[in-house]
């Protein structure tokens, strides 16, 4: 059918569980923070509900209040509006008994025990919300399993409604290895129907999975690069819900992430030194040195002519950490300098702390989440190492692309999408890639990396190549509008019709 309205601005109603620049713990708070904006710019209105927890400064005006009711217990909701812009506006989901803790998602290596209410009482005020507004979105779109219960939520408490029922739902898959998975009786506590526990529903291993949730009820899926969409079909990448995936590969596609080209520019970055750019890479001496000194490692001529490796990073297998472990006394034997910025598991903090210990002028580590020193690390580096086993998207490398910092990467989704490998033939590439999930396959790209690094008009031409790719929303936005006009007018042909009213 021809969508004759294909120019026309679309109303997204975006739900997530974090965003920049109110709540971040890992990339999807960067893609939710900026892509809103980019489909500002293209002419469509964004709201992105999302809840207030604790920290979030004085900010915007508070709007209604709603009362969730669920499982028996009634949440007092206040919604509060901030205006990013002429058609772009955030909704914090305020409601302290929830919310208002440490840690988004859990504290002290524990996850909250009532996670599940937490992001259900979240889906249900974004929708509820969003019922009470002059006029409808034009689609929902929902991130991670977080919200995976909005896109279920719409095709049965919501399903009754003639508007509501013809609207569609996009489901974006960050990382299909964190699924919301909980005991069976949860739904029961949602107020959702016992008949979702069905293969066709939620059910997973006989609990209940927010993330099969998302995949089964929206009206397409979509993941953070095309090589992860092809992965994910796969049982080595597929956490599970391959045969699902495969079952449902008709909607799935894959678009891969932008990254916010004005947080991240070294020629406006007020946390480097001295701005620099792709014509005049001088200032980035002085990032190096000011990485340098912040990490308390030496800056001398012997010091500065050697080339540091930065990682900012989860401490976690899916960031390559436990390869890093079996390689340690490699790396640390290299003649190079490390500077790590993380949080995780106890063992890899440890490991890097250890490390630090016995190699005091080479190896600087800082355990803990800090911004800032992630664009210091991202400006003074030499090379970027993400060695990940997986990786749906992956920002760092773009961000160090764009900072003329060389990536060290698996070749695995969105790295593999993004940084192509260096051909000392004909000079092209952007950074260093190797395939086989091994630490030696890992140390031999990195002293192939080192050894470039030791030619410097090689290494400028690979430097000056990867601040010239183009990773701005731009063209990912345009994707997503895209499938959005796709998914739109796949439900008004189907005249808003399914077949899950049984679940409602
Ligand atoms: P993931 O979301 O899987 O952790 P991404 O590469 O998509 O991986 O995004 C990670 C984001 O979080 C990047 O913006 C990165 O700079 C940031 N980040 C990760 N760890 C830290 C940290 N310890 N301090 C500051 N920023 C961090
Ligand atoms: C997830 C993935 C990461 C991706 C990010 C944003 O956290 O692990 O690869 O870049 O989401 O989509």
């Amino acid at each position: 059918m021809s969508d004759t309205r294909s120019s026309s601005a679309l109303s997204v109603l975006m739900v997530a569980s974090e965003a920049q620049p109110y709540a971040k713990t890992g990339g999807l708070a960067d893609v939710t923070g900026a892509l809103p904006g980019a489909l500002a710019r293209l002419g469509h209105t964004v709201t992105l509900v999302m809840p207030r927890y604790r920290g979030v400064g004085a900010v915007g005006r508070p709007g209604r209040r709603l009362a969730v009711t669920m499982g028996g217990r009634v949440f007092d909701v206040g919604l509060v509006e901030v205006a990013h812009g002429p058609r772009e506006r955030v909704v914090l989901v305020e409601c302290d008994e929830l919310y208002d803790r440490e840690g988004l998602y859990g504290a002290g290596g524990q996850d909250h025990p009532d996670n599940a209410i937490r992001f259900g009482v979240l889906s249900r005020a974004a929708l509820d919300y969003a019922v009470g507004l002059d006029s409808p979105p034009s689609i929902v779109h929902a991130h991670d399993w977080q919200t995976g219960l909005v896109p279920v939520l719409l095709r049965t408490r919501y399903s009754a409604d003639p508007v509501w029922r013809r609207i569609p739902s996009l489901f974006t898959i960050h990382n299909l290895a964190y699924q919301g998975v909980f005991p069976a009786e949860t739904l029961k506590a949602l107020d959702l129907n016992s008949a979702l526990l069905s293969i066709d529903g939620l059910e997973f291993w006989n609990q209940v999975s927010f993330l099969k949730g998302g995949i089964n009820f929206a009206d397409a899926v979509t993941t953070v690069s095309m090589a992860y969409a092809r992965e994910i079909l796969t049982p080595e990448y597929g956490e599970g819900l391959e045969g699902l995936l495969v079952h449902r590969r008709h909607l799935l596609t894959g678009i891969l992430n932008g990254i916010d080209t004005d947080v991240w520019d070294p020629q406006t970055d007020q946390y480097l030194p001295v701005p620099f750019s792709v014509s005049d890479l001088e200032g980035k001496r002085s990032a190096k040195r000011e990485v340098l000194t912040r990490y308390g490692l030496p800056d001398d001529a012997a010091a500065m002519a050697r080339p540091v490796i930065g990682m900012v990073s989860r401490m976690v297998d899916q960031k390559g950490l436990d390869l890093i472990w079996e390689a340690r006394g490699a790396l640390a034997a290299m003649d190079a300098a490390f500077v790590i910025l993380g949080t995780g598991e106890r063992r890899y903090e440890e490991m890097w702390r250890d490390l630090a210990a016995v190699h005091p002028t080479r190896i600087g580590v800082r355990i803990g989440f800090d911004e800032r020193l992630a664009h210091v690390i991202e400006g003074g580096a030499d090379l970027f190492l993400m060695p990940s086993r997986f990786e749906p998207c992956g920002l760092n490398q773009m961000y160090s692309m764009r900072y003329g910092t060389v990536p060290v990467v698996r070749a695995t989704g969105g790295l593999a999408d993004t940084v192509r490998p260096f051909d000392p033939e004909t000079g092209t590439g952007t950074g260093f890639t190797f395939h086989e999930y091994r630490a030696s396959a890992m140390l031999s790209a990195i002293e192939t990396a080192l050894a470039v690094y030791a030619r410097p008009a090689s290494w400028r031409t690979l430097q000056q190549t990867g601040m010239r790719q183009d990773f701005s929303w731009d063209a990912s936005a345009a994707a997503y509008v895209h499938e959005y006009r796709t998914v739109i007018g796949r439900r008004r042909e189907a005249g808003g019709e399914r077949e899950d009213w049984s679940y409602a």
